[in-house]
């Protein structure tokens, strides 16, 4: 596999750096000179530029200083950085929202936001559309060719929803293109029920959730209202500049769709923030990160740019722990192992107000490079350096995990099952964390995806099949792919209605090879659990405690790998396995806990011979990126004490410290290396 080109053009290096705000100090220069001193020190070389600085552009309508931007490129030009350009749509000026109220957000009730906050704005305003067009225009008319540009920072953040007369028509304009009639509108949506039956598109209230097929069709709005708005934001650039674009995503929401965003990115940029608040299970903390990580390096199936992150404390999380030592290095390291070649902060600088003065920062109030956070960072910066062969590698896993958004969505808006258990993100987590112990690349895929490159696909709670996806399913196990699914998989189609005729539906029944007749809700005080069959096929033994949902299945075909332990369907199935075709479709009817999982996918590796990056052991993780021949090796201690590691026969050098690593190594507490393999 050859290296991809860098994701700023000609600017081969590793990105460190972050947001940068000098324009909450412009009457300080000694302050920006002595940024540009820190930024040195600590090896940054890119930073965003402009998030939220309207009205230091535009202070009264119409009056336009970019001096200060201009000094601030200039300068950046100078030292050979690069900066992210944003375009400032995030947070508008007051003047704006006093003169035009219709730039402010309308909530479900319908009451117009006052001027407060950011990242509410509507979405369909045309004198914010205008104004968003003109501000960008002049910014990209202006840097277009600056040499410090490396890439535009659209907007930030991008979410959340307006009710508006004019965001509420657009919804009726998208459902209309989307059903074409109200009649079918009805039939999709099921509209009868509590007497909906709509005969005008106006009569279609947005927040009307008892129809469930509407709370999906909202929430794909939403998405489809981000990606329009980022569209319009995009084209005014465009008409100067060809410098590439991204927005910084926020991971897993059942809101937004972001594999649809990320096609108006040409790289995608993502805000992580992991809390290191479960203080006896920091490993899984990392794994949940690293999840979010693959589901962006999966977007565009290349390396990806960790937008933001904290150097240090986090003011919006319960607690505002300290990274320990050790931990911001292993943190950085995780995003790289997982793809990014991009470690970005928020902020460089702490501002001395605002809701942020708490939040992590690289340059602390202190403002010297003597802080422990900005050792830390200038030490990730030299790292970036030493390992900059890695820069452009990939990762190219036979696993993928399906996170699918619709299908979370559909899930969520409907009336149950046992409400408050859904947790499908965590439930995700869990089976990803358990391959991520056995340091099985992965990929993080939406059901739409080509299942062909892959061998084997998790995809637990696929609670919606959205067109063509129980084909793809059907085709890929019968061309030998290996298929894990779970409980709530295949109950409903595109529009949340529910399959007929018995589940899994979607005609899945005879790949799957049983019946799915009833759903069990368990309460906390439920005792259920999952026996392995004495003959199960996988080598399973010992007793595994369930929860939350337990599916009542009928054999057709499959075989009963465990069975559940108690209560009237004891010894019913709770795991099957079902040959079809060349491949394996497994079943899991009940939720298990981390403990199941690991010794299933333990088992899984075994039986189907998949190739982990190096031996499991408690708390550590391996990682592989590749290209231009070579192959890099990343490992982490995520315990809090030292511990070794065995490389599993392989071999290599660091590239940290150039040592030699073969057999057992041994890693400090919170550790981390890249090695380059033998
Ligand atoms: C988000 C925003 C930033 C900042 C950080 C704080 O990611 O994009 O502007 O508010 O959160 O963690
Ligand atoms: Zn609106």
């Amino acid at each position: 596999m050859k290296k991809f080109a860098p994701v700023i053009r000609g600017y081969d290096h590793f990105l460190h750096g972050g947001d940068y705000n000098p324009d909450q100090w412009l009457g300080h220069p000694e302050i920006i000179d002595a940024d540009f001193e820190r930024m040195r020190e600590a090896g940054c070389n890119t930073f965003s530029v402009g998030i939220f600085a309207w009205t230091s552009y535009e202070k009264r309508e119409g009056e336009f200083d970019f001096a200060w931007l201009d000094r601030i490129m200039d300068r950046m030009a100078a030292e050979d950085h690069r900066v992210f350009l944003a375009t400032p749509s995030g947070a508008r000026p007051a003047w704006m929202a006093r003169k035009y109220p219709e730039v402010l957000r309308v909530d479900a009730r319908g009451i117009r936001d006052r001027y407060r906050l950011r990242h509410n704005h509507c979405w369909s305003s045309p004198v914010y559309r205008d104004k968003v067009a003109d501000i960008n225009r002049r910014l990209a008319e202006r840097y277009a060719g600056h040499p410090a540009l490396g890439g535009w920072h659209v907007s930030n953040e991008y979410n959340g929803s307006c009710y508006c007369d004019l965001c509420k028509a657009r919804f009726r304009e998208f459902l209309r293109e989307r059903y074409g009639s109200l009649d079918a509108l009805n039939a999709a949506w099921w509209s009868s029920f509590w007497s909906h039956t709509y005969t005008d598109w106006d009569q279609i209230e947005p927040d009307d959730f008892c129809v469930d097929a509407l709370a999906v069709d909202w929430y794909r709005f939403n998405t489809w209202q981000i990606v329009d708005f980022m569209h319009h934001e995009v084209a005014a650039v465009r008409e100067f500049s060809d410098a590439p674009v991204t927005t910084n995503m926020m991971g897993f929401r059942p809101d937004i769709d972001y594999w649809q965003v990320a096609g108006v990115c040409d790289f995608i940029a993502d805000d992580r923030y992991p809390g290191w608040l479960e203080v006896r299970d920091f490993a899984g903390t990392a794994a949940a990160a690293a999840m979010c990580h693959d589901f962006h390096r999966s977007m565009k199936r290349r390396p990806w740019v960790l937008m933001e992150s904290s150097p240090s404390n986090l003011n919006w999380q319960p607690y505002y722990r300290l990274k320990r030592p050790g931990l911001h290095r292993a943190e950085a390291l995780l995003a790289v192992g997982h793809g990014a070649d991009a470690v970005m902060y928020f902020q460089f600088r702490k501002g001395r107000g605002g809701s942020e003065k708490f939040h992590g920062a690289v340059v602390d109030h202190e403002g010297s490079s003597r802080t422990r956070v900005f050792r830390d960072v200038a030490e990730v910066g030299d790292i970036l350096r030493r390992i900059a062969p890695v820069r452009g590698t990939m990762t190219e896993p036979e696993v993928a995990v399906v996170f699918d958004t619709d299908a979370w969505a559909a899930l969520m808006a409907s009336g149950g099952p046992s409400q408050g258990e859904k947790k499908y993100a965590e439930t995700l987590n869990l089976h990803y964390r358990a391959l991520w112990e056995l340091n099985l690349p992965c990929d993080v895929i939406d059901s739409t995806a080509d299942f062909s490159r892959y061998r084997v696909i998790v995809a637990p709670m696929l609670f919606m099949l959205k067109p063509g996806v129980a084909e793809a399913i059907r085709k890929f196990i019968a061309d030998g792919g290996v298929w894990v699914g779970s409980y709530l998989s295949f109950y409903v189609g595109d529009s949340n209605l529910y399959f007929t005729g018995g589940l899994p539906g979607g005609g899945l029944r005879d790949v799957f090879g049983f019946w799915n007749e009833e759903l069990d809700g368990l309460t906390p005080e439920d005792r259920q659990s999952l026996i392995p069959a004495a003959d199960n096929t996988l080598g399973l033994s010992g007793d595994f405690p369930l929860e939350a949902y337990a599916e009542l299945l009928h054999l057709e075909g499959a075989r009963m790998e465990a069975g559940y332990g108690s209560d009237f369907y004891a010894g019913t199935p709770a795991l099957t396995s079902h040959i079809y075709g060349s491949g394996t479709a497994y079943y899991q009817s009940a939720r298990c806990g981390l403990e199941f999982l690991r010794a299933f996918y333990r088992a899984l590796v075994a039986r189907h011979g998949l190739e982990t990056a190096a031996p499991a052991a408690p708390g550590f993780h391996a990682t592989v990126r590749e290209g231009d021949g070579e192959r890099y090796l990343f490992v982490y201690n995520f315990n809090p004490e030292a511990g070794t590691f065995d490389l599993g026969g392989r071999s290599g050098t660091s590239l940290i410290d150039g040592g030699r690593r073969a057999g057992e190594i041994t890693l400090s507490g919170f550790g981390s290396d890249v090695l380059r393999l033998d």
